[in-house]
């Protein structure tokens, strides 16, 4: 059954005490707005909406950032979440099949538990997605009899008996879209908020004699963010999962509990991250790689085999082929190392192509910016770089090319050349231990006054 999506994110979030629209606010690295768009992403959606309300433009940019494809409407005064899903009406009034209404700032929601809603249509004609709640706090709740549903009735108009029911609502509720936008038409405001509550639904759909049904989610994937306390808790439980995904993958973490995932990490079977290791968005880490501790990286890619760290940094367009090997206090930024390039120790590579085995020694430097332009170092393969060498770009350096140590490499370099370009050393004989008595003389006369 074809389906689409209307993702409500209109609402100001004024407990975020924030100048940036709430569902703008990141988890994992991506704007919780992303993490409910990829939830939906799974179904293959035919249309996504997004109702946007405060900082229209900058959710609207958000939401094309993730999907260019996607739709957006503003929704110019918040008047709850059925008046939100009716501004979506005129975009979904060809669409067939079925509508599931997501919230922007509930980022857990899993792709399984949206597949089991989209069963569960086959039973009932309107499907609200419950969770038992530890604390049932404000939630809307949810007065059903088994997988059959009444009603919803929300906190503030709820009796001591109906707020004893610790069943509550997510807010994710899916029905065919004809049928959605029918029942959304017809829901009144008569409540204690004044609000056209999309929680009419289930009631509204049973007066026509269609059944309203629930499926139960874990606690965990409802989770709101409406503060932020409640944004770490989102990136706490992102993280947990996200640990258990990668160790179910045939990851192997050393500490777990100190990786840190962005929403769209991918890394391979067989590979190994070490402790306190960050990845920023954009991330892939081919099968057998291994990160080892202390190291940031996004929007990069390490492919098989190559080893990072510990304590590097991989920023974003560093590329790594098979079998390179970074190691520590190294930077890489939008570079390409090609198989078996070597950088082992204490260097910036910016803006730079670095040719198959090339060693890159200890020290060394892309002078990759001259204070208004950036340029680019390329260096052929089966060089070797000697330590501490500052490659001022733009340059090229030849194939089988060396420089020297503590070089300053202005001149293209040609295959196969040496370049040496630092001062020549002088020696004097002796003079070191003239220098030393000299320098004893001078701190024996301060030390008598
Ligand atoms: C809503 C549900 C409640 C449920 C709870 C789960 C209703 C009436 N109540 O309550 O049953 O337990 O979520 O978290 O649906 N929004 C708009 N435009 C509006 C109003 C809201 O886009 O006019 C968006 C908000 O930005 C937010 C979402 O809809 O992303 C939910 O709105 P919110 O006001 O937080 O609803 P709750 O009172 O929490
Ligand atoms: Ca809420």
């Amino acid at each position: 059954m074809p389906v689409s999506l209307v993702i409500l994110a209109a609402g100001q979030g004024t407990r975020m005490n924030s100048d940036l629209p709430k569902v703008l606010h990141h988890v994992a690295g991506s704007p919780l707005l992303h993490h409910a768009m990829q939830a939906g992403r799974a179904l293959d959606p035919e249309r996504v909406v997004v109702v946007t309300g405060h900082g229209a433009d900058a959710v609207t940019r958000a939401t094309l950032a993730y999907d260019e494809d996607a739709l957006t409407v503003v929704q110019a005064e918040q008047n709850g979440t059925a008046h939100a899903v009716a501004q979506a009406a005129p975009l979904l009034a060809d669409a067939s099949g079925d509508v599931i209404v997501l919230y922007g700032d509930t980022p857990l929601v899993r792709a399984e538990t949206l597949e089991a809603m989209q069963a569960a249509r086959a039973r009932h004609a309107v499907v609200v997605l419950g969770f038992h709640a530890a604390d049932p706090g404000r939630y809307g709740r949810l007065v059903a009899e088994g997988e059959s549903l009444l009603k919803i009735v929300e906190y503030k108009d709820a009796s001591d008996e109906e707020r004893a029911i610790t069943l509550c609502n997510s807010g994710v509720i899916c029905a065919d879209a004809k049928l959605m936008f029918d029942l959304v038409g017809q829901v009144g405001n008569a409540n204690a908020a004044g609000e056209y509550y999309l929680t009419d639904l289930p009631e509204l759909a049973r007066a026509r004699g269609l059944s309203a049904g629930v499926v139960i989610c874990d606690e965990a994937e409802t989770l709101g963010v409406n503060t932020r306390a409640q944004l770490a808790d989102a990136e706490r439980a992102f993280q947990i999962r996200a640990r258990a995904e990668a160790l179910e993958n045939g990851v192997t973490l050393t500490a777990p509990e100190t990786v840190f995932f962005a929403l769209d990490t991918v890394v391979g079977r067989d590979a190994t991250i070490g402790p306190n290791v960050i990845f920023g968005p954009g991330v892939t880490v081919e099968s057998g790689a291994e990160i080892k501790a202390f190291c940031h990286l996004e929007g990069c890619h390490v492919s098989r085999g190559a080893t990072v760290g510990p304590f590097a940094r991989l920023r974003p367009g560093a590329e790594l082929a098979e079998d390179v090997h970074v190691g520590n206090f190294v930077e890489i930024k939008n570079a390409i190392l090609d198989e078996g390039v070597k950088v082992g120790h204490l260097t910036y590579i910016g803006d730079a192509d670095i040719g198959e085995h090339t060693n890159i020694g200890a020290g060394t430097v892309t002078c990759n910016y001259d204070g208004v332009m950036k340029h680019r170092t390329r260096i052929g393969k089966n060089a070797f770089i000697g330590s501490d060498t500052m490659l001022v770009a733009p340059v090229t350096v030849g194939d089988h090319a060396m420089t020297a140590s503590g070089s300053v490499i202005t001149e293209d370099v040609p295959a196969e050349a040496l370049a040496i370009g630092r001062a020549r050393q002088l020696t004097k004989p002796g003079l070191a231990t003239k220098l030393f008595a000299r320098l004893r003389a001078i701190k024996a006369a301060k030390a008598k006054g």
